[in-house]
């Protein structure tokens, strides 16, 4: 038998919470994609693994195609098969107690429950492989708290959304919107909307974290700059933000 646990991490070490740090103990060794080189994210894994007593297996992550962004689905859809093979080929030729520290927490934007449901219909390991999730720190749930604020007005909704489909979130109606996988180009977007609320962060519980507040249009140069900062010190940046339309901010 083979199992998986699914570890959020958080944004590192400080956000593991008991029960993960006590899993992490517990299991055989780790697994985690290495996206290159200079993979900093890896880092942080290697670290933790290493303060846990767990050896940690590296697999090269398979070559993405980004190059037809009109065919983005299926780019996706073929990394993932290939993440797949990748993932299975380790975990039957180990079997044991694997760790996969998945950054933020699992249930966000991240790939590995989806690769494990494929796994787990494979004939070579239906039957043999069981996971849970151990939860971690996700970056929306931090940028709340470096604002200090709740994600939605009282008793309202709040989207959770991408760059990429935040117009289409505006033009449906939402008024309260969490947006992530953003980009410097996606921040363009935003000159359209000058009259929101903005609660932004990069790099949160990180390396060069930078935290910016205010109407779109006034605060966004400072953003952009702030964006900057955080990839200079870290030599990489992510970042997620909070918009509420003005009329939901004073609700
Ligand atoms: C692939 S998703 C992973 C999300 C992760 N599973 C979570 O729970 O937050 C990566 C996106 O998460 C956000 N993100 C992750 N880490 C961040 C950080 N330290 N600061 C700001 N945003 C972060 C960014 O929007 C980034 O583009």
């Amino acid at each position: 038998m083979t199992h998986v646990h699914v570890v959020g991490i958080g944004m590192g070490p400080q956000h593991l919470t008991q029960e993960a740090s006590a899993t992490l103990r517990a299991a055989d060794y780790a697994l985690a994609v290495r996206k290159g080189a200079d993979d900093d994210l890896l880092e942080v894994r290697r670290l933790i693994c290493a303060e846990h007593g767990l050896p940690l297996v590296e697999i090269p992550d398979p070559e993405r195609d980004r190059d037809d962004p009109a065919d983005y689905p299926g780019a996706v859809a073929a990394w993932h098969a290939a993440r797949v093979e990748a993932y299975a080929d380790e975990l039957t030729a180990r079997g044991g107690s694997a760790a996969v520290l998945v950054w933020g927490d699992p249930s966000l934007y991240d790939s590995t429950l989806r690769i494990l449901d494929r796994l787990g219909e494979r004939p070579d390991l239906s039957g043999s492989l069981t996971w849970d999730v151990i939860p971690g720190i996700s970056a929306p749930q931090l940028l709340a708290a470096r604002h200090r604020i709740v994600l939605h007005r009282v008793g309202r909704p709040v989207h959770l959304t991408t760059a990429r489909r935040l117009p289409e979130a505006v033009a449906a109606g939402q008024r309260t919107i969490v947006v992530m996988l953003g980009s410097a180009a996606s921040l363009a977007q935003l000159d359209e909307l000058p009259d929101w609320e903005i609660w932004w962060g990069a790099n949160l519980g990180a390396t060069g974290e930078q935290l910016v507040a205010g109407r779109v249009g006034t605060v966004l140069p400072a953003l952009r700059a702030a964006r900057e900062t955080a990839r200079r010190q870290a030599g990489w940046v992510m970042d997620a933000f909070l918009l509420q339309a003005p009329d939901e901010v004073h609700r």
